[in-house]
Parts: C-alpha cells; sequence; structure tokens
C-alpha cells in the first residue's frame, strides 16, 4: 500500500526541516496523497459492540479515484457510499445511520447483504422434497429478507484485499442447518470489489448439504442527491417488459404481466415520481429482466439530474426489486440525524423472484448438495 510510504516521508521531511537541513537535501519527492490523488487503499476500524459484546468491524474502501465505501461486518452492510457529483464534488449516496447503534435499534434493511431468502415467502412455509417446512415469519403472516434474525443481523467474518485494479473484503457466514426454519448448513460467501473503474461489484457464493432455497442480495438505499430530499426526481430505466403482481401481501400471483401502457412500464427513462401515484403505495415489484438471467446483463439505470450522477445495474439474476421506500415515515433520524421520509431513497434488489419455493412456474432457487450458488451484481457509477 502506498499510504504506508506517506508518512514516513512526511514525517523525514519535517525531520530535515527542523534540523534547518532544508537547503543542502533535495526536495523530497511528492506523495501521490499530497498532490491531492487519492491512493487505492483499504483500512480497518472498530465500530462498535452488540450487546452480548461481540465486536464490529468497518472497512474503509477508497479506489485510485477516490470513491469511498464503508461496509461492517455486521449484516454485511454497506454503510456509506461516497461518490463524485458532475463537478467532482463527493457525496455519500446512500442511506444509513452514523453509528453501530442506529442499525442495532431499527432499520429497513439499509444497505444489508439479505438472506436467506431475499424478500416474502408465503405464509412463512414451503415444501421440498416431501417435507413441509415452517419459516419465521416476520411480515404480517409471511416470511421477509431471511426472516427474525436474517443475515443482515449476523456477524460475518472479514478478509481484506488488494486487486491490480480494485480493493475489496471478503466476508463469510455460515447459516446453521434450521436456523429460521431453512434445512441445511449453509456456507456464505460475499465479496465486495470496488474498482478504478467505479464499480462496486458483488460476488455472492453459498454451498450447502441439504437442498434449501437461497436468494441473496443487496439492500441499499441509493439517493444520489448526497440524501438531501427525496428521490422523486431521479430518473429510471428497467431492462424489464413484465412484471410479477402482487396481492395485498405483497406475494406474488405467480402471472407475469406486462408493463407496457401502465405505470410500471419503466423500459425508457422515466422520473420515479410521475406516475407513483397511480401505484397504490408506491413501487415494491419484482421485475422479470428481459435478458432471463444466466449471464451478465444491463438490469438498470438510475440518473439524478441535478448532480448528473449515474449508476448502471448489471446482473446475471432473473428479476430486480424496485422499492422506492414507500415504509419510510420520517420517524427515523438517519445519517447527520436527518429524518428520512417517504421515497427518500430507493433500491434495485437484484434477485430471484419473490416466493419463489412456493410458485412453481418461477424460476427454481433451489440450492442442492454438490452444487455452487454463484451470482453477480455490479453497480457501476460515472456523471452525465
Ligand atoms: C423490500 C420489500 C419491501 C420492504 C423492504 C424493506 O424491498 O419488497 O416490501 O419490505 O424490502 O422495508
Amino acid at each position: 500500500m502506498k499510504k504506508a510510504l506517506f508518512l514516513p516521508v512526511v514525517s523525514l521531511a519535517l525531520l530535515l526541516a527542523a534540523a534547518g537541513c532544508r537547503k543542502a537535501e533535495p526536495p523530497a519527492p511528492v506523495p501521490e496523497a499530497v498532490k491531492g490523488q487519492p491512493t487505492m487503499n483499504i483500512q480497518k476500524a472498530p465500530f462498535g459492540r452488540l450487546p452480548d459484546g461481540a465486536n464490529v468491524d468497518i472497512y474503509t474502501l477508497v479506489n485510485a479515484r477516490g470513491l469511498k465505501a464503508r461496509i461492517m461486518t455486521y449484516g454485511a452492510i454497506l454503510v456509506s457510499l461516497d461518490l463524485p457529483d458532475r463537478t467532482g464534488a463527493f457525496a455519500d449516496c446512500v442511506l444509513g445511520y452514523d453509528s453501530l447503534d442506529g442499525y442495532l435499534k431499527t432499520t429497513p434493511y439499509f444497505g444489508a447483504i439479505v438472506g436467506r431468502y431475499g424478500n416474502r415467502i408465503a405464509k412463512g412455509s414451503f415444501s421440498l422434497e416431501g417435507k413441509t417446512y415452517v419459516l419465521a415469519v416476520n411480515d404480517g403472516k409471511n416470511h421477509l429478507h431471511g426472516g427474525v434474525k436474517g443475515f443482515d443481523k449476523v456477524i460475518w467474518t472479514a478478509e481484506p484485499f488488494e486487486e491490480a485494479n480494485g480493493v475489496g473484503l471478503k466476508l463469510g457466514y455460515l447459516s446453521k442447518d434450521g436456523e429460521e426454519g431453512y434445512p441445511g448448513n449453509l456456507n456464505v460467501t460475499v465479496v465486495y470489489l470496488l474498482t478504478n473503474d467505479d464499480e462496486l461489484r458483488i460476488d455472492y457464493e453459498a454451498t450447502t448439504d441439504k437442498a434449501t432455497p437461497v436468494n441473496l442480495t443487496s439492500h441499499s438505499y441509493f439517493n444520489f442527491t448526497g440524501g438531501s430530499r427525496d428521490v422523486l426526481t431521479h430518473e429510471i430505466t428497467l431492462a424489464a417488459d413484465r412484471y410479477t403482481p402482487v396481492d395485498a401481501g405483497l406475494i406474488p400471483t405467480g402471472k407475469l404481466d406486462p408493463v407496457a401502457g401502465t405505470p410500471m412500464d419503466f423500459t425508457t427513462p422515466v422520473a420515479i415520481g410521475s406516475r407513483i401515484d397511480r401505484v397504490a403505495g408506491g413501487y415494491d415489484h419484482n421485475y422479470v429482466l428481459t435478458s432471463g438471467g444466466g449471464a451478465m446483463a444491463l438490469a438498470a439505470r438510475a440518473v439524478e439530474p441535478g448532480s448528473g450522477r449515474v449508476m448502471e445495474v448489471l446482473t446475471d439474476q432473473p428479476g430486480i426489486q424496485f422499492y422506492t421506500g414507500n415504509f419510510l415515515d420520517g420517524t427515523i433520524a438517519g445519517k447527520g440525524g436527518r429524518a428520512y421520509g417517504k421515497h427518500w431513497g430507493f433500491c434495485l434488489e437484484t434477485q430471484h423472484f419473490p416466493d419463489s419455493p412456493n410458485q412453481p412456474s418461477f424460476p427454481t432457487t433451489i440450492l442442492r448438495p454438490g452444487d455452487t450458488y454463484r451470482t453477480r451484481t455490479t453497480f457501476k457509477f460515472s456523471v452525465k
């Protein structure tokens, strides 16, 4: 890490100056960091403790262009993401809290890795290989985002690493057989990589010793104004001409409906707020990606016209949950004490379709022993 050289160089220069030797010495080369050029690096710091005393660490990843992502070991949560606007001014573009306490008290999955099953499983139950499994129920009658204590509320192991084009953090968690009602010991690895091409890539991997449903995703709430107001002026494009309509409990009916001619249509860029009042409650829907999944493809694009910040989402997953922070109601005081009102952030959760374990016509989410669950999602940032 170049950073390690920086302090000794500066201290040496100071020492020489103090000893009055400045004239005799040739000027020391200016380290990159002094010229205002960030140096790619990753650093670890303590971030607090859980009530049971377990330590939580936070890792700060900085790429060669100064983009900064902070990820903590509790929930594998992306705590902050500093991105430049079109003038080069940086702002944190994800919702969350300044300290661990907020995340421990109440969080609508801010920045978390969600699992073992992202989104809902109807009535917290499914059958697999002739056996019925009963899951923890935490959303009315349904199971949501892995249950009462999902992957967003556990401590992950963490190993930082550097590669030629980025810095990363490899997180691990062993979800025990029976946890939240799921069958099988599931060994999960999530790798965040912040590249010097301004991408935040997330690679998910899992293996099991019993057949089990698996559907992992990242639940970041983006706000490319830097969190200063709601997201209604953000323009969204989704590479999907169908979506999975839901019942009153947000469980898919099993149909795949066309978006054409409805307020669900984001096949061309549309401001989130332009038709949201025609969608009961706001957007909280799984879109069926035209790519069909399997290979990396562009799934979504978000543009914030004021700052010029742009995000593209690429994934190999078949679906994406577009959620517009409908349940935010101003009662959460987030970063800097700001009240997060309705639609203060939006999520683009790459995924398999909700309730797939109960929907035989949806692509399967069952992972079997001997197979490896492996998926990738890349968030690519730029300005226009
Ligand atoms: C997902 C769900 C929403 C909601 C949020 C968290 O996006 O689809 O219904 O549960 O997570 O509040």
